[in-house]
């Protein structure tokens, strides 16, 4: 066994990074998964700090990872997930992995974290939108935009919640429609010695997060077959008075890895999403203190308010700058949350 220690952050121990890959990986494995990450950058910090340094992979060095795989017969894989992505070519490059992982494995789903902004704020070259809206959005199995992404998807303005779930049924028309492409679930029946194959298409949405009145809302819908009406749901989520990165990232791993274990309920993969970051339900919000970050009980604690805590502990102020995961000291959290959050079906 070698263990390759990259950087060891002793005492600026906050000061690290964790957003995309670093956010994903390490839950999915919780959660039982086998999983080859690819690093499309390479950097000391993420982006949020003043300066950061290191590399960028560009579409060939990633096709070449590709290619790898495939001399070796190992290009087999039951899902792709895909987060943070700079360039239009890098994009492309991304779709032709699509293509070839479905020649592979008809079924193959792919999550796309459609990120470009946040908080009216675009932070990709704004080439890449249309790139997402036309190629990407028609071939993914399931989408997790945030509020600002999901209109940029689709043309529309998200200002309440028939809007978010408008924005849902906009995403679901523009997606999966054709064989191989989408989650493709195959139902065999022996007929005569011959296999029937029928192909259903699913296409799951969810916007992760939606700001209304001060507070988070996450809106879910899952189209099971192709001109299907949805199923949608809503879940509450007080927000927390702090900025945190890598949650975006982090609740669509977890969306992927529990969507997986229950195939056909999406709420309770929501719910379970949900639980792991946060502690306590809106109801009990409004009648406690939990906004102002009380809270202090360990038995109550789940992802972000332990995040919080520790961050309140080393005497830094939790709203003086944005909040790094305590990921590893949550692993509790996500291998079992306490379903706290209960989803409101529509
Ligand atoms: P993307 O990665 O696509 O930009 P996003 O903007 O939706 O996604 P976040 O805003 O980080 O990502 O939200 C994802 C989830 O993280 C929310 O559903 C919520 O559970 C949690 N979350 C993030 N920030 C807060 C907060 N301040 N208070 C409470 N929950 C939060
Ligand atoms: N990915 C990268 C490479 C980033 O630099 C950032 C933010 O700095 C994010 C993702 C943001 O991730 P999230 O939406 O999960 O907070
Ligand atoms: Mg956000
Ligand atoms: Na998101
Ligand atoms: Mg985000």
């Amino acid at each position: 066994v070698s263990v390759a220690i990259f950087f060891c952050p002793l005492l600026r121990e906050f000061h690290w990074g964790y957003v995309g890959n670093k956010s994903a990986v390490f839950p999915l494995q919780l959660l039982g998964y086998d999983v080859d990450p690819i690093n499309s950058v390479q950097f000391s910090n993420h982006t949020g700090y003043p300066t950061f340094k290191g590399q960028v992979l560009n579409g060939k060095q990633l096709w070449e990872i590709i290619e790898g795989l495939e001399e070796n017969n190992l290009l087999y894989y039951t899902h792709l997930l895909t987060g943070y992505i700079g360039s239009v070519s890098f994009l492309n490059t991304v779709l032709e992995v699509v293509n070839k992982l479905r020649s592979i494995n008809p079924k193959l789903m792919y999550v796309c974290d459609p990120v470009m902004g946040d908080e009216g704020k675009l932070y990709v070259p704004p080439e890449l939108v249309s790139v997402y809206r036309e190629k990407v959005v028609p071939v993914a199995s399931m989408l997790t935009p945030n509020q600002f992404e999901a209109e940029r998807l689709t043309g529309s303005r998200i200002e309440s919640e028939s809007d978010g779930r408008e924005a849902c049924n906009i995403l679901h028309a523009a997606g999966p429609s054709k064989k191989g492409q989408g989650f493709v679930d195959e139902i065999c029946a022996l007929e005569a010695g011959m296999i029937l194959r029928l192909y259903l298409m699913e296409s799951r949405v969810v916007i992760t997060s939606i700001n209304i009145d001060g507070n988070l809302l996450l809106i879910g819908s899952h189209q099971k077959e192709k001109g299907q009406l949805p199923e949608q749901f809503k879940i509450m989520i007080p927000k927390i008075p702090a900025y945190f990165t890598g949650t975006g990232d982090l609740t669509t791993a977890l969306l992927l890895g529990w969507s997986n274990k229950y195939p056909d309920n999406l709420e309770k993969a929501a719910e379970l999403a949900v639980s792991s970051l946060q502690a306590w339900n809106a109801s009990e919000f409004f009648s406690s203190n939990y906004g102002h970050g009380l809270i202090d009980s360990e038995e109550q604690t789940a992802l972000l308010q332990r995040t919080l805590n520790d961050y309140r502990k080393a005497g830094h102020d939790p709203q003086s700058s944005s909040l790094e995961l305590r990921l590893i000291q949550s692993q509790d959290d996500i291998r079992n949350p306490q379903v706290n959050f209960k989803a409101e079906r529509y």
